[in-house]
């Protein structure tokens, strides 16, 4: 089964005219991104994504161009359909990754982290890439067209992972309106049913990006525990980090709560109270603050130690239920969307 619902469903008519722009963009069957997920998105989710019909995104992550060129050769050796590349705007070495993409045809590169320099969304549209950014407000977003942004992901607070403070529900109401016709904008963060991402493509999104419901694809390889903590986690488990400190800030990171989660509130308190006694400098306790996660999602998703590692999750984590094919969840997300339109005849 290749996930793909026939066009003559009822309903799929009107969702595919709907989907028509982000489809088109994308250049696959249904406007539905893989949210790239750092150890998560590796070729085996990608492809499979991408061969149901959505369009898979590779996690550059922390790679080298060496090991990034790797990983997109073995994607292409597993779909013949387009996928992009997840490429993190601070990484030290953006340029030579940007290259890595081109020389390897990538069609779409998304850059995520932050705003990515001028001169990186240059090269990319040069060398024949379409650019995806991600835009935390409305200015940013007209900001990022006017570097020459082909199309915006806005990411709600719903989200797993690092997340900004504002929810989907109001940046899509303040930038669908207002940008939705100079470029295709896909919306991120707490989407887990059909029905909901319809009401956003009927709000003028060209279609959705999700990470969280993807997690538990059977062609993903995270830790068997990693993905059993996606089935019993619950929407309210999926927290925000807690900053205990304004001097000390943390980035919000939305994730399960565990044992890590606990320890680091104690860790930043400590930290606090060496730097308050004299014992570390400021620099020094931010450091160890930073520190404290460092290699955390690569704990929980490859090792599965899913009680100190980080379980980034997004709220729509309570709608994962069971381990089913990509084909599987994409084919039920579309289904959701085509019954509800049919429901009303359209
Ligand atoms: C485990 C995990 C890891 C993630 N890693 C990244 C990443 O490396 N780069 C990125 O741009 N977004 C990352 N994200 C965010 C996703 O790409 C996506 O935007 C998000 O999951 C969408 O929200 P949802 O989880 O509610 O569907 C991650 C999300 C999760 C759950």
């Amino acid at each position: 089964m290749d996930g793909i619902t026939p066009t003559a469903a009822p309903g799929m008519a009107a969702l595919d005219r709907l989907m028509e722009r982000g489809a088109a963009f994308l250049g696959s069957r249904y406007a539905i991104l893989g949210g790239a997920m750092s150890w998560v998105s590796e070729r085996n989710l990608v492809a499979a994504l991408s061969n149901a019909g959505a369009f898979g995104v590779i996690a550059c992550g922390a790679m080298e161009p060496d090991r990034l060129a790797q990983e997109i050769a073995g994607t292409q050796a597993l779909t013949r359909r387009p996928f992009g590349v997840n490429l993190i705007t601070m990484h030290p070495r953006l340029d030579a990754l940007v290259e890595t993409c081109l020389e390897a045809k990538v069609g779409h590169i998304v850059f995520a982290g932050g705003i990515p320099p001028g001169s990186a969304i240059k090269r990319a549209k040069e060398g024949g890439a379409k650019v995806v950014c991600f835009a935390p407000a409305l200015a940013l977003a007209k900001k990022l067209v006017r570097s020459g942004a082909d199309a915006l992901v806005i990411e709600g607070s719903e989200a797993g992972g690092h997340i900004g403070p504002v929810s989907l529900n109001v940046l899509a109401q303040e930038i669908l309106p207002a940008m939705a016709e100079q470029v295709p904008i896909f919306v991120a963060g707490g989407i887990g049913r059909g029905e909901a991402m319809l009401s956003y493509l009927e709000m003028g999104a060209a279609g959705a990006q999700l990470g969280t419901r993807f997690v538990c694809a059977t062609e993903c390889v995270a830790h068997p525990l990693f993905k059993r903590a996606f089935i019993r986690g619950a929407a309210r488990d999926a927290v925000p980090t807690l900053q205990i400190d304004e001097r000390f800030p943390v980035i919000p990171v939305r994730a399960l709560t565990n044992a890590g989660t606990k320890r680091f509130m104690a860790h930043q308190a400590e930290m606090l109270a060496k730097f308050q006694a004299g014992e570390l400098s400021k620099e020094a306790a931010q450091l160890e603050i930073e520190h404290f996660w460092a290699g955390a999602l690569r704990r929980a998703v490859v090792d599965g130690d899913v009680e100190n590692g980080s379980l980034m999750a997004g709220q729509s984590v309570g709608m994962v239920d069971r381990e089913a094919p990509a084909a599987e969840i994409i084919a039920e997300l579309i289904g959701q969307a085509a019954a509800a339109l049919a429901r009303r005849g359209a």
